[in-house]
């Protein structure tokens, strides 16, 4: 199956699994921009008095760190489920011990990446089942989907162009091929055609302030 037969299999439950707080997730190739836009959603939600916590997969854990190591710096071959399955590990540690906890306190949730990352890099990316992939990260989280998922849609070519000027360490999924990158876009896309009401879909090349406006309506339409 491919990513786009993926069905949305739960529908979201941030509000009624945990309470009051608000799940917000930014997705997008490698060099798309999202950390800056979590980080100007940050400020702005701030602001507004409402406590944030600012967090990221994979990575967002003291274990994820751990797993992070592996899945982005191992030197060498990792088998395509086992890569899958590291990933999930990750988001259900994750999960349980930050967002969850999180969201049930009233908190509003920014991460960079969760379970789109998956389809998209480990279902089109590396050919899995997509419906596999997003299954297993549906259980891994049970079955946790965020309120709003924003988009950050970039051409692989554009987004290499803007890695390069960066000068960060080896990394196993940025130093994939272009034809990859082009997969990974095409799925993203295909998901968010899926769940137009969970996902804003932006053009990464506008200017991050007004990206960072956009982004901001669609918070505000969401906030509880
Ligand atoms: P990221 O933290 O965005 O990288 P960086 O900090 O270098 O910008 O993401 C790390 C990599 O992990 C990225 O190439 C995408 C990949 N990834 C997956 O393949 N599957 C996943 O489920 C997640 C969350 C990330």
């Amino acid at each position: 199956m491919t990513v786009e037969d993926t069905r949305p299999l739960h529908a979201p439950r941030a509000a009624a699994a945990g309470g009051p707080g608000l799940f917000v997730t930014f997705e997008g190739g490698d060099g798309a921009g999202k950390t800056t836009q979590a980080s100007l959603l940050e400020q702005w939600v701030r602001s507004g008095g409402r406590d944030v916590v600012r967090t990221r997969e994979p990575g967002g854990t003291e274990v994820g760190v751990r797993i992070r190591d592996i899945v982005l710096h191992h030197r060498g071959h990792i088998n395509a489920r086992a890569e899958a399955l590291l990933y999930a590990a990750d988001r259900a540690h994750h999960v349980e011990t930050v967002v969850q906890p999180a969201i049930a306190r009233g908190d509003v949730v920014i991460q960079d990446r969760y379970l789109d990352s998956s389809v998209a890099y480990q279902g089109a990316g590396r050919v899995l089942d997509a419906d596999d992939v997003r299954a297993l990260s549906l259980w891994a989280t049970d079955g946790l989907l965020p309120d709003l998922t924003v988009l950050l849609d970039l051409d692989p070519t554009a987004a290499r162009a803007r890695l390069d000027a960066d000068d960060k360490p080896f990394d196993r999924l940025e130093a994939e091929k272009n034809e990859f990158h082009a997969r990974v876009r095409d799925g993203f896309l295909a998901l968010a055609r899926r769940e137009p009401e969970r996902f804003l879909v932006l053009d990464a090349t506008e200017a991050p302030e007004v990206l960072a406006a956009r982004v901001r309506d669609a918070v505000t339409a969401r906030l509880r």
